[in-house]
């Protein structure tokens, strides 16, 4: 039998009241079959300082590459802020791009989705289109489509969170499918290639 999927989450926003966080938990309760959700918070991790990553990774960032580096694949939900990414998910994943003393890089060639959720009129666009270019210099194979961008999020969510727009929940399940599907290839030509 196929082992499941076991994909780490995590969103660029600290606050209780986060949609982003509350996508994720959105996105748990509509995972394929065969597809796990672990979420990890962002809270603990330092700002980076190249001094500190020369003298070793602090804990919770060790920690975090260290899920990272479990996870067949990543789910990322991110806010925007200035029509960008937070500050909290690009220090992420600045500790999650260093390659560490076997020069293995986390976020290289690991699968990932991406998704968001803002106030605005839309819908974290401009921060995932900055998120893509990142993932560029990691070597990080993203899903393409579908997008999942939530504005004006209030009408998204009810007031315990729960994500109750059908039109996104498809968008989020789809993306979901398409995750597991990008995980199934990568796999399969590792399998090939080994052989
Ligand atoms: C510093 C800051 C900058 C923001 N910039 C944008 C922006 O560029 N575009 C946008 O749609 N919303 C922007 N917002 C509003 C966020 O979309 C809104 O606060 C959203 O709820 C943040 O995500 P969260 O609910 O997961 O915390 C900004 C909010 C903050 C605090």
């Amino acid at each position: 039998m196929r082992q499941p999927i076991h994909v780490l989450g995590f969103a660029g926003s600290l606050r209780r009241g986060s949609y982003n966080r509350a996508l994720l938990q959105a996105a748990d309760a509509l995972l394929p079959d065969g597809m796990t959700l672990e979420t990890f918070d962002l809270s603990p991790i330092p700002l980076y300082n190249d001094d500190v990553r020369a003298s070793g990774f602090p804990t919770a960032v060790q920690e975090f590459r260290e899920r990272i580096k479990a996870a067949d694949a990543l789910l990322i939900a991110t806010p925007e802020y200035n029509y960008s990414v937070s500050g909290v998910l690009k220090n992420a994943l600045d500790w999650a791009s260093r390659p560490d003393a076997n020069k293995h890089v986390p976020l290289k060639n690991k699968p990932t989705a991406i998704m968001g959720a803002s106030s605005g009129m839309f819908g974290t666009v401009r921060a995932q289109m900055h998120l893509r270019q990142i993932f560029v210099y990691t070597d990080t194979p993203l899903v393409s489509q579908p997008q999942v961008l939530l504005a004006n999020a209030k009408d998204k969510f009810d007031a315990n969170l729960h994500l109750i727009d059908e039109d996104s929940r498809g968008f989020l399940r789809g993306l979901l499918e398409r995750l597991a599907a990008l995980v199934t290839a990568q796999q399969a030509e590792t399998a090939s290639a080994a052989r």
